[in-house]
């Protein structure tokens, strides 16, 4: 292998932050600690990923689907997104960090809405980092409403190309993750980038994601490095000696 894919950085890495709710039940403790802690755990890979030079972190963080769960549970959550921008926005935007928001904003309240526009809006001259939170967010949707958006726009069914289509997805901004973890044990993607990860590479972590820090980062990069990156083509044989 040569040193520069040894030594390869993902530009862009994708996390499913799975496992708070297992997290604090182990504990004995309500979910919402799980969550809690899942804050703090997130604020430290920021860190590692800057340490790591990677471009680009997206992450997780409420599902399309997750308003299914109790209204306890979705209101402890935007409770603790609410009090996690005024607790940890100045510190990250002085780590460097650019935030933008991906999903849906039309469900979530005016509050909240408020509060991410000021993330984006303090943040964005940040060049270290972009950290896109997926809110309200589901690949399906992405999808859906790039066609919508398209169709606005008046591009033509014979002018709508994949890279056209991808010009109107909420991370048009970034290039498709190289990287995608899900911690917590699960193996499934449950409807996070599909447009994007199409030849995203897989790690899937036992951790849970209170637990996920900078060595169980390292371990995925390293996995990450071992995989063989074709996009479809073929590798080029070596050539045989003497041919
Ligand atoms: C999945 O664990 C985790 C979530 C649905 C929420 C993740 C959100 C955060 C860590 C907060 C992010 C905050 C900001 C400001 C970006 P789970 O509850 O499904 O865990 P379980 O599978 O063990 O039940």
């Amino acid at each position: 292998m040569s040193e520069s894919i040894s030594k390869a950085v993902p530009r862009h890495v994708a996390i499913v932050m799975d496992g708070n709710g297992r997290w604090a039940k182990k504990r004995f403790l309500p979910r919402f600690f799980g969550h809690k802690q899942g804050v703090d755990a997130l604020v430290n890979v920021i860190q590692a990923c800057i340490d790591r030079e990677i471009e680009y972190l997206t992450v997780f963080a409420f599902s399309s689907e997750n308003w299914k769960r109790s209204s306890d549970e979705v209101s402890g959550l935007m409770g603790l997104v609410l009090a996690a921008v005024s607790r940890y926005l100045a510190r990250i935007g002085d780590m460097g960090v650019r935030i933008r928001i991906v999903g849906d904003r039309e469900a979530v309240s005016e509050k909240l809405r408020n509060a991410w526009n000021e993330a984006e809006t303090r943040t964005q001259d940040n060049k270290k980092l972009t950290l896109s939170v997926a809110f309200n967010y589901g690949g399906r949707w992405d999808i859906v409403q790039a066609c919508k958006a398209a169709m606005q726009a008046g591009v033509p069914p014979e002018q709508l190309t994949e890279a056209k289509l991808s010009e109107f997805t909420a991370m048009s901004y970034a290039p498709d993750p190289d990287l995608f973890i899900r911690t917590g044990g699960e193996v499934r993607i449950s409807n996070f980038l599909l447009w994007q990860v199409a030849y995203t590479e897989f790690v899937f972590s036992d951790c849970l994601w209170p637990e996920f820090g900078a060595k169980q980062l390292d371990a995925a990069i390293e996995a990450f490095r071992e995989r063989d990156r074709r996009f479809g083509g073929v590798k080029e044989a070596p050539a045989l000696a003497g041919s």
